[in-house]
């Protein structure tokens, strides 16, 4: 199971510390939340604080990056140009999203495919055969720390058997990433349910204990 930290909850005043200990707890990546405040009603960072972000942890670190944005078919690159590998964009913000898709992996990204909890997966399945990830969101975007919306089950069983039925007939393997309120107490249901990558918050950045002693308590849960 990859688990990608999203920075949404850590210590905003310490980033560079934060993220440099998730890094340090053995994590490859950062799942970066970028919100407009129009697509969703939050506003977190953009390009610059991206690069910034990349001159500090230096080149390893895979920036997967979340678009929660109303304009990512037109500015993507610029996340892309900032330092970030994955893009993911939301399928309720994109109007012509096979041009957008395919246009993210010719710049030499790989691409993600985001749906919010009421959006189907039956969505996805016409872009799956070109797609690298979907990212199933299991809270409705814009904040950390809210609940796991338990109904996504049935779409990532769903998506699962879309996913294995195209890898059977020769097709793509495309990564089932799970986006919001997974904790140590759930995660076990979500790698059985065939989620192949996490995305943690608050379930590592928090007061409660170290980004460590949280990863820790993840992988037990794991085990
Ligand atoms: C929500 C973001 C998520 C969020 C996850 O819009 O896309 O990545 O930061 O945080 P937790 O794990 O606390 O729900
Ligand atoms: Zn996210």
């Amino acid at each position: 199971m990859i688990i990608a930290p999203s920075i949404l909850t850590a210590d905003l005043g310490n980033l560079g510390e934060s993220c440099k200990s998730a890094i340090d707890a053995g994590l490859d990546r950062l799942h970066l939340d970028v919100m407009d405040g129009s697509f969703v009603p939050n506003l977190t960072f953009g390009p610059p604080f991206i690069s910034m972000l990349r001159d500090v942890l230096g080149n390893d670190v895979l920036f997967d990056v979340h678009l929660m944005i109303s304009n990512a078919e037109n500015t993507f690159q610029q996340y892309i140009d900032a330092g970030c590998n994955h893009i993911s964009v939301h399928f309720e913000a994109v109007n012509h999203l096979h041009r957008c898709i395919t246009a993210i992996q010719e710049s030499g990204a790989t691409a993600g495919l985001a749906l919010n909890p009421s959006t189907p997966i039956e969505n996805a399945l016409e872009v799956l055969p070109i797609l690298d990830s979907v990212v199933v969101m299991s809270v409705n975007p814009g904040f950390g720390g809210q609940s796991f919306i338990s109904s996504v089950e049935n779409k990532i069983r769903r998506l699962r058997k879309a996913i294995d039925d195209q890898v059977s007939n020769g097709g793509k393997v495309v990564e089932i990433q799970i986006d919001g309120g997974v904790k140590s107490h759930n995660i076990r249901s979500l790698r059985d349910w065939g989620v192949d990558n996490c995305v943690v918050g608050s379930g590592l950045f928090n007061n409660t204990g170290t980004v460590e002693q949280n990863l820790a308590e993840l992988r037990k849960a794991l085990k």
